[in-house]
């Protein structure tokens, strides 16, 4: 499985951004690694249109239906998306996602033929308290359907603390907390979970993408804020390359 610089431009971007897009996929069209860029569903048509892979930030588990203000899974593939975020933090904390939701989320995007970047992290309490492995096998025990397979599937771990605070966990922290998610997933989906990719996210940026894709079981990033502008995250998908 190739590694992953994904992008998260969340509730950001507008039609005046497409001509940097246009310049990022220019620049990385021959890249060794995958890039994709997540965006707002108003723009996933522009966005795809530049020869860039991109993706949805969530969607619906209908396909369609009585749901105003939702997107589904088959409508962001009908904007050409090829990815989908599901159970991100801020939709866990802004939406009340469940983890049974995003289960539900997930599948939804693979009925859809949509790669699933699935998220998992814990708060800044529950990482004071130690307790950030298991709030995350909770999570990945009440999310990641069995179903999951390295082909339809990326887990990314993104600590909530560290989500756009300019904070990250050490990267001794990350390594071993990348370390205890591969023995996780190898234990339940075997070859697959061991070919599954992980990334990180939470404040990664040019100057810390180096240190943090030379970890173990590191298979690249979720970046939000640094993805936004193509030139803080070229430099982010050059160093996992
Ligand atoms: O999904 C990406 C994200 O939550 C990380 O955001 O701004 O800390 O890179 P940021």
């Amino acid at each position: 499985m190739r590694k992953l610089a994904a992008g998260n431009w969340k509730m950001n971007g507008t039609s005046a951004d497409i001509p940097q897009l246009e310049a990022l996929a220019n620049d990385h069209h021959a890249a060794s690694v995958d890039v994709v860029i997540c965006g707002p569903a108003t723009l996933l048509t522009r966005m795809a249109a530049t020869g860039l892979s991109v993706g949805g930030e969530d969607c619906h588990p209908a396909p369609s239906g009585a749901h105003t203000g939702d997107i589904s899974a088959p409508m962001l593939a009908d904007a050409g998306a090829t990815h989908v975020i599901t159970g991100h933090s801020e939709r866990r904390t802004d939406h009340g996602e469940t983890d049974a939701d995003v289960t539900a989320k997930t599948t939804a995007g693979w009925a859809a033929n949509l790669h699933v970047i699935l998220c998992i992290g814990e708060t800044e309490a529950q990482y004071r308290a130690g307790d950030t492995l298991d709030v995350l096998t909770t999570q990945m025990d009440g999310s990641i359907p069995d179903a999951a397979t390295a082909q339809n599937t990326t887990i990314a771990y993104e600590p909530v603390w560290a989500i756009g605070t300019g904070l990250t966990p050490t990267p001794q922290e990350i390594a071993d907390v990348h370390a205890a998610l591969r023995a996780y997933l190898t234990d339940r989906f075997g070859d697959e979970g061991a070919q599954m990719r992980l990334l990180y996210g939470g404040s990664v940026k040019a100057s810390n993408a180096a240190d943090i894709f030379a970890l173990d079981n590191v298979d690249g990033a979720l970046v939000g804020g640094a993805s936004l502008k193509a030139a803080d995250f070229s430099p982010i998908v050059t160093a996992l390359e």
